[in-house]
């Protein structure tokens, strides 16, 4: 009995070693092994040379309805990765483009854009300020006190400007472009120069 645990035991491990666990899990598998980790940076600043037209060669959006990718949480990419190539999520150069990327470039790029540093940008401190207070209330319980996120949640401090704020009212229109019911119920309520004022917050939020 005991041998047949631990063949078993044996037969599971392979199969999980030749990729037969969930994307997320191969996530965290190659997070806690330095070297692993490490070879898998390396491949993902390779990978992204093509990316980098548009999310800059630092994950720092060379245009403004483009978003930052630097300091991104590794499992919140991943997911966005998934949802545009099984159309979840509508963008239609993005749909097309994330379909040539394998399982492990998927892992690769997740990890290297979230292993980069941010880029806060300038704000108006008042109209910042009112965003803060916006954000406090409305936000902060889901996205953090820093809107780091967590995990699925999105870490939404330093992102661009102007992706925040189409990203926002998106969300609020229900335009279908991207369909989350709680971001729909959080944003339901904001007028456009709220979205401005938390966009603005958020922005310069290192
Ligand atoms: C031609 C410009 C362009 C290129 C090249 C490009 N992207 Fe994008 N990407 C965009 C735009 C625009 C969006 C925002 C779409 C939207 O508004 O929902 C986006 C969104 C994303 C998002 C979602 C980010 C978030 O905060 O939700 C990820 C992840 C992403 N791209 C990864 C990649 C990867 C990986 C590559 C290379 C394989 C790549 N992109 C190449 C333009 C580009
Ligand atoms: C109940 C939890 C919750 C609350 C409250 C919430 N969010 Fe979110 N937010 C999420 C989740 C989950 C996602 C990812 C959804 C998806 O995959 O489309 C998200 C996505 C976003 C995005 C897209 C980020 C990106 O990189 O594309 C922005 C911007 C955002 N939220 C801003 C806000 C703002 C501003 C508020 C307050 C008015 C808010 N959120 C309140 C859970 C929440």
């Amino acid at each position: 009995m005991k041998v047949l645990l631990i063949a078993l035991g044996f037969l599971t491990m392979s199969a999980a070693a030749q990729g037969q666990s969930t994307l997320p899990e191969r996530l965290k598998a190659v997070q806690g092994d330095p070297v692993v980790l490490k070879a898998a940076l390396d491949a993902g600043r390779r990978t992204t040379f093509f990316c980098a037209n548009c999310h800059g060669e630092e994950g720092i959006s060379k245009a403004p309805e483009v978003p930052n990718l630097a300091g991104q949480n590794p499992a919140y990419l991943l997911e966005q990765i998934r949802k545009f190539s099984v159309g979840e999520r509508k963008d239609q150069f993005m749909q097309g483009l994330i379909k040539v990327l394998n399982d492990d470039e998927r892992v690769q790029v997740a990890l290297f854009y979230a292993s980069l540093p941010v880029a806060p940008t300038r704000a108006d401190p008042a109209l910042a300020a009112h965003g803060k207070v916006l954000f406090d209330k409305l936000c902060l319980r889901c996205h953090g006190e820093r809107a780091h996120g967590a995990e699925l949640y999105p870490r939404i401090a330093s992102q661009n400007v102007v992706y925040l704020q189409a990203s926002i009212r998106r969300y609020r229109d229900r335009t279908g472009v991207r369909n989350n019911q709680l971001m729909s119920i959080a944003t339901g309520g904001l007028k456009d120069d709220e979205i401005v004022a938390i966009a603005s917050y958020l922005s310069q939020l290192p």
